[in-house]
């Protein structure tokens, strides 16, 4: 079996982007991959964290990830501070990254000027660290949103570095973005992304949100000038319910536009409200469920943390071999 590697950060409100660029995908992987997926609780640290409020939320996505129907016997669901291999290795491959390189990752960019009084060390080598959780797996596909595209490519760099100095050490990996969902825009803003950090909660639908918010927000939502339902460029707000009505019904987007031909955006908005309520009701009952089942979801936190540390520390033992880190004796 090939093996695959994703990980999201616990940092905010969970969105819907996330779900249909990521996690929902993801279900339906297991049969053909070996799936290892972390909550990237170090990652998180790159800006400053509330405590009390990081663990809290770590445990909230390692809840949802299983609630969303990743079979945790199946899938290797764990935290990335549990396997310390991901440090250890991140500060090697540190030193086969260029400055270069990590200056011109958009996301860097964006988020120094967004945090720019924390602009630490951390915020840059951030695309390291998550080379290291890659290719300390072996991982051949990396499920993620068009936003990590970027980060990926620099891990096939560094790993095809490595590879060129050491002889084949890491596997190179290939992104897999999914065709529909990979990008959720904001519904107030439909040309930004849909993020967990907007300002603005009615931009962003969380998988917390109930059913009457949900509706809400969609009815709330901007679409464009015009009255028709049409899946073009120039309709950014309208192709963006469009495809999240695709992607949380499994209808295609002409079977949408013919479905709300002659029928006003009101009618269209409700629809597309109501799919997503219908994707996000059992998710959120199953999550309740596991949060009164807390030996059992503490068991799989210890379980598969062993399991990843298994995998990973033979891949970081390889490595520090090859750097010329001297034997354990
Ligand atoms: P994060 O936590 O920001 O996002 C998790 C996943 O969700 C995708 N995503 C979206 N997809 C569609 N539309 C959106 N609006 C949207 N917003 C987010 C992201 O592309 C991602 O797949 N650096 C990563 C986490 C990470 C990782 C890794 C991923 C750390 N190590 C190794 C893969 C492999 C991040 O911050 O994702």
């Amino acid at each position: 079996k090939k093996t695959l590697f994703s990980g999201m950060q616990a940092t905010g409100n969970l969105t819907l982007g996330n779900y249909l660029g990521a996690l929902k995908n993801w279900v339906t992987l297991d049969s053909e991959y070996e799936c290892f997926y972390s909550v990237v609780d170090m990652h998180s640290i790159t800006v400053r964290q509330n405590p009390a409020e990081l663990r809290k939320r770590a445990r909230a996505l390692l809840t949802l990830y299983i609630a969303a129907g990743l079979d945790p016997e199946k899938n290797c669901i764990y935290y990335q501070s549990h396997v310390s291999a991901h440090a250890e290795l991140s500060w090697i491959l540190n030193c086969y990254t260029y400055m270069g390189e990590l200056s011109r990752m958009t996301q860097f960019k964006d988020k120094s000027q967004k945090h720019s009084d924390n602009i630490n060390g951390g915020l840059f080598t951030y695309p390291v660290l998550m080379a290291a959780d890659i290719l300390l797996f072996q991982a051949d596909v990396v499920p993620v949103g068009i936003d990590q595209k970027q980060h990926l490519e620099l891990t096939r760099d560094i790993a095809e570095r490595f590879n060129s100095i050491y002889g084949d050490v890491f596997t190179i990996p290939e992104p897999y973005i999914g065709k529909i969902g990979a990008k959720i825009m904001s519904l107030q803003e439909p040309t930004k992304k849909m993020s967990k950090s907007d300002e603005n909660p009615n931009g962003s639908i969380y998988l917390s949100d109930d059913p009457d918010t949900v509706m809400r927000k969609f009815k709330r939502a901007i679409t464009d000038s015009g009255s028709e339902v049409l899946y073009t460029e120039d309709k950014p707000g309208v192709k963006n319910l469009i495809d999240i009505y695709s992607a949380c019904s499994g209808k295609t987007p002409d079977e949408i536009v013919r479905e709300f031909d002659g029928r006003g955006y009101g009618d269209f908005k409700i629809a597309v409200g109501e799919s997503v309520v219908s994707v996000l009701k059992p998710i959120q009952d199953k999550v309740d469920d596991l949060n009164k089942n807390k030996d059992y979801v503490d068991g799989i936190i210890k379980a598969n943390a062993e399991k990843a540390s298994y995998y990973a520390n033979k891949t970081l033992r390889k490595v520090q071999k090859k750097v010329g880190f001297p034997e354990r004796i």
